[in-house]
């Protein structure tokens, strides 16, 4: 199964629709093996630390999605849900602990933090061989350099759909829109090594649109409701949309919609990402994935 023998057409045009939703389902099926096979060499479940501080409703429903899929994939959760009162120090105490538990292969802390709390010393704190966001400074640096194992969920996500739609990206032209720590920072980095000449545009670029439209890769990652519409577009390229935002359409209603129009774009575009349905399950495969890539290396297997 690929995500592209399942895309369909647009109801707009003729741009395909990727379907990250089957192409995750197949990888968590691969992952939910290797858990099988990890468990039956260590009699343990692979084992995934979630840390939520804080009554934020969209982490809420994130951290809930992440530990239903894990449990589903044969991946033992420890939920760690705490108040929005709680201080650092007890915040990397309990990191500390969990660093140190053998039945933790993966620390997940999920991000905003409350804002009395230092995000960046949290991270730091967390060991970097459980680091199953890739964003520890170690991983981070290994990324850049292209020695990575575990790899910022969302980005990773991106490329193996970028991938299953294109094969070689070699020579393509990407445009990265946003350079946040979590997508476009990592996002540009794994594309440089997939050997796309890479431009990242953000909130102080110049000709946004004139620049997106050179684009055969467009990621956007700005969180800006469907602000990028056909103008942004060349002619079949493949658009990744990482945004994923609450709106209030005109019946009164709240949905999801992605940053790009995806009606306006479908019409220019070869192949875009749904939201919801897109890049959204595949960050949560992702996760699961780099679990059992954790855990594998802990004990010294090799199961991903
Ligand atoms: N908040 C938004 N995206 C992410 C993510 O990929 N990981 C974590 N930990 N927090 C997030």
């Amino acid at each position: 199964m690929t995500a592209i023998e399942d895309a369909v057409p647009s109801a707009a045009t003729g741009a395909a629709l990727i379907d990250g939703k089957a192409f995750a389902e197949a990888l968590r099926g691969q992952v939910a093996q290797g858990a099988e096979q990890f468990a039956r060499s260590t009699g343990q479940p692979p084992g995934l630390a979630v840390v939520l501080v804080g009554d934020d409703p969209a982490s809420q429903v994130y951290v809930r999605t992440k530990m239903k899929t894990a449990a589903d994939t044969g991946i033992r959760s420890f939920p760690h849900l705490w108040p929005g009162s709680t201080s650092q120090s007890a915040l990397l105490e309990l990191i500390r602990q969990l660093n140190e538990d053998p039945q933790v292969h993966g620390i997940l802390v999920q991000l905003p933090l409350p804002a009395h709390l230092d995000e960046a010393q949290v991270i730091a704190a967390i060991s970097p061989a459980k680091d199953v966001d890739g964003f520890h400074p170690i991983n981070v640096g290994r990324l850049s350099q292209g020695t990575a194992t575990l790899i910022p969920c969302t980005p990773l996500g991106c490329l193996l759909l970028l991938k299953d739609r294109l094969g070689d990206l070699s020579g393509l032209k990407a445009v990265v829109v946003g350079r946040s720590n979590i997508v476009g920072k990592p996002m540009a980095n794994l594309l440089l090594q997939a050997n796309c000449t890479v431009t990242i545009l953000h909130s102080r670029s110049r000709n946004l649109e004139d620049e997106c439209r050179q684009a055969d890769i467009l990621v956007l990652a700005v969180g800006a409701p469907r602000k990028f519409g056909a103008g942004y577009i060349k002619p079949g390229a493949t658009v990744i949309d990482v945004g994923i935002n609450r709106i209030v359409s005109e019946d009164g209603k709240s949905r999801l919609v992605g940053d790009a129009d995806t009606d306006a774009v479908s019409a220019i575009a070869g192949a875009v990402t749904p939201v919801p349905g897109g890049v959204g399950p595949m960050t949560v495969a992702c996760l699961l994935k780099n679990t059992l890539t954790a855990a594998s290396a802990a004990e010294g297997l090799a199961f991903d």
